[in-house]
């Protein structure tokens, strides 16, 4: 595929396919992630593939938690898109372990640059050190027919996942990702335009539009 179509039509997957996904097809997709950007390119990330259906049972359980947290804050939501959105994701939740490979994102919080530590307010800049990376992979899984989707609610659990998964102390999880063939591509995805939230030499500038002064 093209660089911008992959850009833009890389939605998130919600609904997959059981068929396992090739090894060989994972490898190519993290050969190509590590090339992106990440402080002092000290490349801290560690990735766990997980297929194993015990393993993702207990990512399935361990998401739930959260999960129902999140729900809970929104339902009887009066807006029928959104309904929508999170009956998707409700059953997405909980057919979590059926998505044939589950990607643990971590990364060695020593090697972070964050060099907005001392502003007291949170990071930014600390997780700049792992997600292009994860946006990499997304990039790739799509550039591969593959769908995905990137979480973060399981990340609450970080305790128990590091006992499920041996993950050192010296390492955060930064991502969830799910990965499989979809059931159905083509999903259309909805942005902002540009002329919103880019502007000219400052915050307060003229916009930033595809022609014109
Ligand atoms: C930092 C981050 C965390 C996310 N966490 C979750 C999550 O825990 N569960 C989930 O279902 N989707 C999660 N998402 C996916 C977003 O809901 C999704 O990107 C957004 O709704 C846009 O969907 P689209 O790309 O299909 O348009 C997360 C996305 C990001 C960037």
């Amino acid at each position: 595929m093209e660089l911008y179509d992959v850009m833009t039509t890389a939605e998130t997957t919600r609904r997959f396919q059981t068929t396992p996904v090739p090894r060989g097809v994972l490898h190519r997709v993290l050969d190509k992630a590590r090339f992106a950007p990440n402080g002092g390119n000290r490349q801290g990330w560690h990735v766990i593939v997980v297929t194993s259906p015990e393993t993702r049972r207990a990512l399935r359980d361990l998401y739930r938690g959260p999960w129902q947290e999140y729900l809970a804050r929104w339902h009887g939501s009066a807006d029928p898109a959104r309904s929508r959105r999170l009956a998707a994701a409700d059953q997405f939740a909980e057919t979590l372990h059926d998505i044939p490979v589950h990607v643990i994102v971590c990364t060695d919080i020593n090697t972070l640059a964050i060099t907005d530590a001392a502003l007291g307010r949170p990071s930014i800049v600390g997780g700049g050190s792992v997600y292009p990376f994860v946006q990499n992979i997304l990039l790739g899984c799509h550039n591969e027919g593959l769908g995905a989707a990137l979480t973060t609610l399981v990340i609450s659990r970080e305790p128990e996942l590091r006992k499920l998964l041996r993950i050192p102390e010296r390492y955060a999880v930064a991502a969830h990702l799910l990965v499989g063939y979809p059931v159905r591509r083509g999903g259309k995805l909805s942005r902002r335009p540009v002329e919103e939230f880019a502007t000219y030499e400052r915050f307060d500038g003229n916009p930033v539009r595809s022609e014109g002064p």
